[in-house]
């Protein structure tokens, strides 16, 4: 090492590793087979409707939440495959699929806000999110608070109490890969915290675990990684999942089976991709260094961006903080009906 390379930080606990529990990699081989466990593969349902042996059995698919063999829009066995892999990779109850990653960050803003209520989100954002959120929202009576997201302490001190409903966070973000620190985002209490995780995917973090209620992705990225699938997919709590489908069916920017079978395949070598892009972009930075005059090149880099790689990767459970009143009618036989709230903390 040069001299004037500064040391390297302690290492994290290999974010491949969840401790206890199956490895990371072993998960992404293995999950997702439970409705076709006799196929190695991923199997293609390519039917839009599913043959009912009564009317009985037709009417109980269509009024139960996310049926896999009823009609596509409602779920699908092969889209529910991949689903079933991101929420064990994420260490989620359940995921819903979508066409893309603006059908799921979309899906995720309309499913759980209205008129009047409060949204807070950050600069440092796909453009296509701020658009939704600087354009659309409004037009719907929702309010958003873009806070930069790298100051600590942003978040939290933009929450309006009874008011937000929904904190959106995305890290690293594209496209500088600015940095939020999950640990400050979980701990706020009161809105659903949302973290958009495409750049990472759940091999490098896994925001649930740091007190996040949703992750989000644009598998259409590093999840899919063969760019021949649009998708995108969230993950959370088996309750917040059922009530996004309940928006999500009429929303229907449904996931397609056939892309999501290339999505659950691409999944299967995430961590062997994730590995050599991180190498990759080490050298490459290391490189850049050594060309700025900085360093010699050593072929290691420290500190990629900012203080905040130093943040740990630990496993801290948190219950997610919101909850549907008693009340609301959880979909069944019905469509969505009243508003999403917020528990006050
Ligand atoms: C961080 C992030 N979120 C969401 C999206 C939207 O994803 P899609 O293009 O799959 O709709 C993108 C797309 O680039 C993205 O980079």
């Amino acid at each position: 090492m040069a001299d004037s390379e500064p040391a390297a930080p302690a290492s994290p606990a290999s974010p491949l590793s969840s401790p206890g529990e199956l490895q990371l990699d072993t998960i992404a081989i293995r999950a997702g087979r439970t409705s076709t466990p006799e196929a190695l593969a991923p199997v293609l349902w390519a039917t839009t409707t599913f043959v009912s042996e009564s009317v009985e059995a037709a009417h109980r698919a269509a009024t139960s939440v996310a049926d896999t063999r009823f009609y596509s829009r409602y779920g699908n066995p092969t889209v529910a495959a991949f689903e079933d892999a991101v929420a064990e990779l994420e260490g989620a109850e359940a995921a819903r699929a979508y066409a893309s990653g603006m059908g799921a960050v979309a899906g995720v803003v309309l499913g759980l806000c209205s008129s009047g209520d409060h949204i807070v989100s950050q600069r440092q954002l796909y453009a296509g999110t701020q658009l939704l959120l600087q354009s659309v929202c409004p037009r719907f009576g929702i309010e958003v608070t873009f806070v930069d997201a790298t100051e600590p302490g942003a978040f939290a001190a933009a929450v309006r109490p009874g008011r937000t409903t929904l904190l959106l966070a995305e890290t690293p973000a594209n496209p500088k890969l600015d940095l939020v620190d999950l640990d400050e985002l979980g701990a706020i209490k009161g809105p659903v915290k949302v973290v958009d995780s495409t750049f990472a995917t759940p091999m490098i973090q896994r925001p649930l675990a740091h007190g996040a209620d949703l992750v989000v992705h644009s598998a259409t990225k590093g999840l899919g990684g063969h760019n021949d699938a649009s998708l995108g997919v969230v993950a959370g709590s088996r309750e917040l999942i059922d009530w996004l489908w309940s928006f999500a069916v009429l929303q229907g920017a449904n996931a397609s089976p056939f892309d999501a079978m290339n999505g659950l395949r691409g999944i299967r070598t995430l961590g062997v991709r994730i590995r050599q892009q991180s190498a990759s972009a080490q050298r490459l930075a290391a490189l850049v260094r050594y060309l700025n005059g900085e360093a010699a090149f050593t072929g290691r880099v420290y500190r990629l961006y900012y203080d905040l790689d130093q943040l740990t990767y630990g496993v801290i459970p948190r219950w997610w903080r919101c909850a549907i009143p008693a009340s609301t009618p959880i979909p069944s036989a019905t469509w969505p009906s009243g508003r999403w709230r917020c528990r006050e903390a």
